[in-house]
């Protein structure tokens, strides 16, 4: 099937600094977050120490990204690497590994395409601050955000502050939230989430201050909730789902004031967090350049009446599909005219050119796929190779659908797909893989770490060289 991408479209590939590092407490480098929470659950799945061993194997990984003919390569660099405890002395060992890389990449004409954090606070700022609870935390992000855009926005010119602020917000572990209380859990969140946001346009004003022509914007996990019925209630309901989840976090973004929907339920939570006056300036003055946008799946959501049993701000887990996070109203429902990946993702390209339109339409900025892809526990076959037929189709579909967002006049500039080889799932491990590349390990085995390419290697890399025309 032919279809038309620009002539400048970027294609590429994604991964994160600690699902794909490895090297977790080498050469300087401080714990995150992301180690901790992942040593609780090392007895059913991988942690962090070793990961894909990118620290050891990036200039063989750059060699195969140059095969897969990737123009960009979208990662994370770990805060704890550059600054082992967050805001104190700078790891040199750090910023000569990401020198490295950055280099490397260049020399075999791959644009970095850097985000400045994704999930792995460094675990000093928890014991010293508890993390974003505490405002300082916003203040070491942009010294740290600083080191970073003076050290290689020389050479990184495309720049994402936070991956998934909007989602990591309501995964407890990520947070480092543990509380039994969940008024308090909410009320701390809050909190959280607005330093964050303090943090992500502090860092914004600094990359326009110090990188010549960069480009910054924040990384968003989309949410595109479709109603169960045409009751104006479902509707409502999955309306609700959508800006509580992902639209108020862009529109704070843009316009550096909350939307009045989401101060409403604030106050009705009594979870207002704390806001200094100097600081409407700095949230005001911060301009993002773009939107860059993860997109796996979309939901589905009925009305759900607050009740005696079910009172509004209670989250009642007696029931999976009940999800009260949400202003007590919204049901999780499974939407019965899409297929589900064996992880229950609702598999649905259409949903992706829906996303695409919405934001462009709201607001008007350039957009760029940052993340996109099906996870799967691929099969490594005895005479070497995985057949993935499936996440082939998954891709193939995904492209067609930003084909057609572009014909809808949707200004997007790439497409970067998750993930550039297989690495440490947030929630499975090495169970469940994205890549393009298989990296032979299990959960508790490391073995050789081989890199194998996949079927749908061979299949991206024709996609690219034919600027997508060839399906
Ligand atoms: C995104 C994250 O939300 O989803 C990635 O940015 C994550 O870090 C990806 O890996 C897929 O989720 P999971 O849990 O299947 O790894």
């Amino acid at each position: 099937m032919k279809q038309k991408f620009p002539e400048n479209f970027l294609w590429g590939a994604s991964s994160s600094a600690f699902q794909i590092e490895g090297g977790w407490d080498e050469d300087g480098k401080g714990k995150t977050v992301a180690d901790f929470n992942s040593f609780k659950r090392s007895d059913k799945q991988a942690d962090t120490k070793v990961a894909s061993d990118f620290y050891h194997h990036w200039k063989e990984d750059i060699a195969m990204m140059k095969e897969l003919g990737m123009q960009i390569y979208r990662f994370s660099l770990s805060w704890a690497r550059i600054v082992p405890d967050g805001d104190g002395d700078i790891n040199a060992a750090g910023i000569d590994f990401y020198n490295k890389v950055i280099d490397e990449l260049i020399a075999n004409g791959i644009q970095p395409f850097v985000t400045l954090y994704h999930f792995d606070l460094p675990y000093a700022l928890v014991e010293k601050y508890n993390g974003w609870e505490c405002r300082n935390c916003a203040f070491a992000f942009e010294r740290y955000a600083r080191v970073c855009f003076k050290e290689f926005g020389d050479r990184v010119k495309y720049w994402q502050v936070i991956n998934e602020q909007n989602l990591m917000i309501r995964v407890n572990e990520r947070m480092n939230i543990y509380v039994d209380d969940l008024w308090e859990a909410d009320r701390i969140r809050a909190q959280m989430d607005y330093h964050m946001f303090l943090g992500h346009a502090l860092a914004v004003n600094s990359c326009h201050e110090l990188v010549e022509g960069g480009k910054v914007g924040p990384a968003v996990s989309s949410t595109c909730t479709y109603p169960l019925t045409n009751k104006p209630e479902d509707v409502w309901a999955a309306k609700m789902n959508d800006w509580l989840k992902t639209n108020y976090c862009l529109e704070m973004h843009i316009n550096g004031e909350y939307p009045g929907y989401y101060m409403r339920y604030l106050r009705e939570r009594n979870i207002v967090p704390k806001m200094e006056p100097e600081d409407v300036a700095i949230l005001k003055s911060a301009k993002i350049d773009y939107i860059a946008l993860n997109y796996y799946r979309t939901l589905c959501a009925s009305y759900l009446p607050a009740s005696e049993e079910h009172p509004i701000g209670e989250r009642v887990y007696r029931d999976n599909e009940v999800d009260f996070d949400q202003y007590g109203y919204c049901r999780n429902e499974k939407n019965a005219n899409l297929s589900a990946s064996e992880y229950g993702a609702q598999i649905d390209p259409m949903g992706l050119r829906i996303v695409l339109n919405e934001y462009y339409r709201r607001y008007h900025l350039p957009m760029i796929i940052t993340e996109n892809g099906l996870g799967m526990a691929d099969v490594l076959t005895e005479d070497g190779k995985v057949h993935d037929s499936y996440r082939i189709d998954y891709i193939r579909s995904h492209i067609q659908a930003c084909a057609n967002a572009i014909e809808d006049g949707v200004e997007l500039i790439g497409y970067s797909p998750w993930s550039v080889m297989d690495l440490l799932s947030s929630h499975q491990g090495f169970r469940k893989r994205y890549g393009f590349i298989y990296v032979d390990r299990d959960d508790f085995d490391v073995k050789q770490l081989r890199r194998i390419k996949k079927d749908s290697f061979y299949w991206y890399k024709h996609v690219i060289e034919t600027n997508g025309e060839e399906l």
